[in-house]
């Protein structure tokens, strides 16, 4: 593959259908080595299956994957010792210990030292709980163990599908600190996610797909800081008029075409200037009836999941915050801020 230097991970026109339903159609991901890289998608967008695919739990119809450097083959699997994956929801003996179970789980493959069972067990922060039987343990730490499980063979690359689901808060950031600390150490780390918040809060480059498709990657940074939008809305009478008005601010698109009833357009300005586009609909006898803003990754992921990606999953963009806070800029907030 060309173009892949440096990259831990490289997908080039990945393809998978089951029966005649398409889950990836034609993916190219480019994952460079020693970050945390934020897979994110809707529901049904395919990030399992690409899991699936890249720990070789499937084969794709399509496509070519490299793996660190290296084409990884059907067949491959000998290589996946230098990728550990927490993919399916991990299996322990419940009435083990969360040492012992990692003890059994290094017993089948290569051999792994006691110290660096302990190791492990300090990284994902479970030393006070190791002697305890993993029954007792809720679904995060049962999470930080499949974590120190995936990484017993010392992989370089890591592989997480959805591994804060059902974490509360704390234990999302329990996590971030983790997959922070492995990137540090100068391991990849991919991990998948459809909620933008909880990827916002742990990756360096994000990657977004929709329906097997790559839409958008890049650097977290780079994606937050991108042009703005500010979405307005005007009687659909006036939309044409408020198009005119706007357009010597910044680009305007028309959001509405099919649902004349809404008349939301969108202005692509930073969004701590959503107050002009107001006051610029204001002077010209336009008075908006709903305004919004955010970043252009905020947009777009509400708009890939419905409203169902945020943290909140309302549809509010103003305040969904970003790791160092404040990249959502002091635009007025949510819906309904009338003129
Ligand atoms: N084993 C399967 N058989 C049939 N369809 C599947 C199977 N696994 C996934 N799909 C379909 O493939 C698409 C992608 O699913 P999936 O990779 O699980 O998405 P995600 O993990 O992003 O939610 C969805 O439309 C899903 O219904
Ligand atoms: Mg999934």
């Amino acid at each position: 593959m060309s173009g892949t230097d440096g990259l831990a991970l490289a997908t080039r026109g990945l393809r998978k259908s089951y029966g005649s339903r398409r889950a990836l159609d034609g993916l190219d991901l480019s994952v460079p080595a020693g970050v945390v890289y934020g897979f994110l998608g809707p529901n049904g967008a395919g990030k399992t299956t690409t899991m699936r695919v890249l720990t070789g739990l499937v084969h794709a119809d399509g496509g070519s994957v490299e793996v660190l450097g290296q084409p990884f083959k059907r067949g491959d699997r000998r290589r996946l010792f230098e990728v550990g994956a927490l993919v399916e929801s991990p299996t322990f003996y419940p009435y083990l210990s969360a040492r012992a179970n990692l003890r059994e789980l290094a017993a089948s493959g290569a051999p792994v030292s006691a110290k660096r069972i302990e190791e492990l067990l300090d990284l994902v922060g479970l030393c006070d709980r190791a002697g305890d039987k993993v029954q007792d343990f809720s679904m995060g730490m049962k999470q930080r163990l499949g974590i120190a499980a995936a990484l017993l063979s010392d992989p370089k690359l890591l592989l997480l599908d959805e591994p804060a689901n059902g974490l509360d808060p704390a234990g999302i950031v329990a996590m971030r600190d983790t997959l922070r600390t492995l990137a540090s150490q100068g391991k990849t780390v991919f991990v998948s996610s459809h909620l933008l918040a909880e990827i916002q809060v742990m990756a360096d480059v994000v990657g977004i797909i929709a329906a097997g498709k790559l839409v958008r990657e890049g650097p977290l940074k780079e994606l937050l800081s991108m042009q703005g939008v500010v979405k307005v809305r005007v009687r659909p009478n006036l939309v044409d008029a408020a198009i005119a008005t706007l357009a010597p601010l910044a680009p305007v698109e028309r959001l509405t075409e099919t649902d004349r009833e809404e008349g939301w357009l969108s202005v692509h300005l930073a969004t701590d200037r959503a107050e002009e586009v107001n006051q610029k609909l204001a002077g010209d006898g336009i008075y908006a009836s709903g305004l919004e803003s955010g970043t252009d990754l905020e947009m777009l992921f509400l708009e890939l999941t419905g409203g169902q990606g945020t943290s909140s999953g309302e549809g509010e963009f103003v305040g969904l915050g970003s790791p160092n806070g404040g990249q959502n800029g002091g635009a007025p907030a949510g819906k309904g801020t009338a003129a």
